[in-house]
């Protein structure tokens, strides 16, 4: 019986490091950890790396999950400057040498809300820096899987001290609440601990259906779907938002719209609202005192169907041409 529960176990991890590797990174069933999605990972992970009043480096912009469950905890987020798009590494040095940060949380592939990518090049250079100053980071891989061919993961180039978090939900299906977490030795008992003190275990029903779903390659055909209906999705944000920059990729589920003339996000926010469409502004995603950009992140998949993001999509346009 103990056997049988034990081979389970491994073939849970099996899918895991299976699934990891198609996103972009090499890791062994020893690292891996289950949590209850990518928002559960990250509290467990900061609950057990940072005490309260400790401090982490982030992007100007980020993940609001990130910032509710940070003050939860009493961890102060630091804003680390962003060029060309991405985390600039000078600016990541300056935070270690002097603003007393443990680590970095980041989104390198879709990020959430800017839609950027980070290039490889920066992707190692953040990982070198990470090494020199024994940083921690907590990379957070829950839109790789939407990338045909991924980018290699941060984590590939610093596997001692990127904690590697890659949830199901956006790239299967919403009902599997479930996230594989690739984690350092250094990381992995004050992890798990977390994560047990959270959960005890995760749904073993759940982990069981995601484990199947990987091992038969059933995955493959569920991402592929997603995939397509993005890229259809994405096609009409392109033919209707063409005189106005909307950055992001055709396979994002979000794209960063940038407002011309001189509204702000939040008052755009408040206009789309009055016309019964919801976008975010870049006010809810803003990190300290940094400026929040001009912009909005649009949900290309929020709506139920092709039509109802097109009836959004001829509201915006029109609340945009307003402006110009
Ligand atoms: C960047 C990012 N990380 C984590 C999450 C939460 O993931 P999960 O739903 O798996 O908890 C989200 C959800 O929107 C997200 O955008």
């Amino acid at each position: 019986m103990k056997d049988a529960a034990l081979l389970k176990n491994c073939m849970k991890k099996d899918a895991a490091v299976k699934l990891i590797r198609r996103g972009g990174l090499e890791t062994t069933i020893d690292h891996i950890l289950f949590a209850n999605g990518g928002q559960n990972a990250i509290a467990a992970t900061l609950a057990s790396l940072c005490k309260p009043g400790e401090r982490i480096g982030v992007d100007q912009h980020t993940y609001p999950g990130l910032k509710t469950v940070a003050a939860m905890l009493s961890v102060q987020i630091v804003p680390i400057k962003s060029e060309n798009d991405e985390m600039s590494p000078a600016s990541f040095e300056y935070a270690c040498k002097n603003e007393n940060i443990k680590g970095i949380y980041l989104i390198p592939d879709y990020h959430n809300p800017t839609a950027s990518f980070m290039s490889v090049e920066n992707r190692k250079m953040i990982a070198a820096i990470a090494k020199k100053y024994n940083q921690f980071i907590i990379e957070d891989a829950s839109y790789h899987l939407l990338n045909k061919k991924p980018l290699p993961a941060v984590a590939s180039f610093a596997p001692e001290q990127v904690i590697y978090i890659a949830s199901l939900y956006k790239s299967f299906a919403p009902g599997l609440r479930l996230a594989y977490v690739a984690v350092p030795s250094q990381f992995k008992e004050p992890i798990s601990k977390a994560l047990y003190n959270l959960n005890v275990s995760v749904s073993p029903l759940l982990a069981e259906l995601a484990a199947r779903t990987v091992v038969s390659n059933q995955f493959e055909v569920l991402i592929e779907g997603h995939r397509e209906q993005t890229i259809r999705r994405n096609q009409l944000v392109n033919r209707y938002l063409a005189d106005f920059t909307c950055l992001g990729a055709e396979t994002g589920i979000f794209r960063w719209l940038l407002l011309p003339g001189k509204i702000t996000g939040a008052e755009f926010e408040t206009l789309a609202k009055q016309q019964g469409v919801q976008v975010y502004a870049a006010e809810r995603f803003v990190v300290g005192n940094s400026c929040p950009e001009r912009a909005v992140r649009v949900s290309v998949c929020a709506p139920e169907t092709l039509e109802e993001l097109e009836r959004g999509l001829i509201i915006l346009k029109r609340l945009l041409n307003d402006l110009t």
